[in-house]
């Protein structure tokens, strides 16, 4: 299952999965033409797809989610959890609203579909749960900092969870650097971006792919955060 899967990196994820064999739930939120579009792409591929919406900041839609998930396909091998909320909060326009938003798509609800579809894994003796985190994890940037917050929040779940889950089931997180740009970004901001990245380009959502199946194929790495970031963190 990938959440966000609809569209951008996390559509990628799904139909690399599917190439590799895998049948894939695809979550979206509100992306509806583009999650069929997709289904139908996995379709063509041979594999398996299966449709959920969910609003990942509703505690009853991810109960609804995880138990459909785990009853139509019989059960979750692998979990990405990608789907995101970002956007700037700054210090002086910081809200509790703004705030719970933000850690409800991107800590709470990776934890709790995680807490509900573990349990089947460590059943099965077996299962991957991905997370997808960000170089700000180790570096925030102020202007964003309570979307840093929660990704670092995710980082520290994504270490707890690798503990309540082994020694069977793997979780790992993925940091991207500059993947693909968000709307709002002119190009002298890109052009700036681009600089301090030793690659000197942005990455591709494959590059993010390959890393899932990477951590798909090993059953000995667990509890790391993987970062693909053309160097981006090493220059800083
Ligand atoms: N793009 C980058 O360069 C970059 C850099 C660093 C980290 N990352 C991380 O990599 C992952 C993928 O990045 P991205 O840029 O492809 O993500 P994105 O476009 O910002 O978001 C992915 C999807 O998340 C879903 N989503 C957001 N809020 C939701 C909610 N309340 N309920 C249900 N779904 C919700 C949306 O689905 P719908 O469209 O269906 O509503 C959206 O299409 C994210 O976790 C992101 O933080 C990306």
């Amino acid at each position: 299952m990938v959440t966000g899967a609809a569209k951008r990196i996390g559509r990628e994820v799904a139909l690399t999965l599917a190439r590799e064999g895998c049948d894939v739930i695809v979550h979206y939120g509100t992306s509806v033409p583009e999650a069929q579009t997709l289904a139908a792409e996995i379709t063509a591929l041979g594999r398996e797809a299966l449709v959920l919406q969910a609003h990942l900041d509703r505690p009853a839609d991810l109960r609804r989610l995880a138990a459909a998930a785990q009853k139509q396909f019989g059960r979750v091998d692998v979990l990405v959890n990608n789907a995101s909320a970002f956007f700037p909060l700054e210090l002086g326009n910081i809200t509790p609203k703004a705030m719970q938003q933000l850690f409800a798509v991107n800590s709470v609800a990776p934890l709790l579909l995680a807490q509900a579809i573990l349990p089947g894994m460590k059943r099965r003796r077996c299962g991957k749960i991905i997370n997808l985190l960000d170089i700000s994890v180790e570096r925030p940037w102020p202007s964003y900092m309570a979307y840093c917050a929660s990704k670092a929040a995710l980082w520290s779940l994504t270490q707890s969870l690798a503990l309540a889950a082994a020694p069977h089931v793997q979780v790992n997180g993925i940091c991207p650097g500059a993947i693909l740009w968000h709307k709002g970004l002119n190009k002298a901001d890109i052009r700036r971006q681009t600089a301090r990245i030793p690659a000197k380009r942005r990455g591709e959502p494959q590059d993010i792919a390959a890393a899932v199946v990477y951590l798909c194929q090993t059953d000995y790495v667990t509890g790391q955060k993987l970062v693909v970031d053309g160097g981006r963190s090493v220059a800083w």
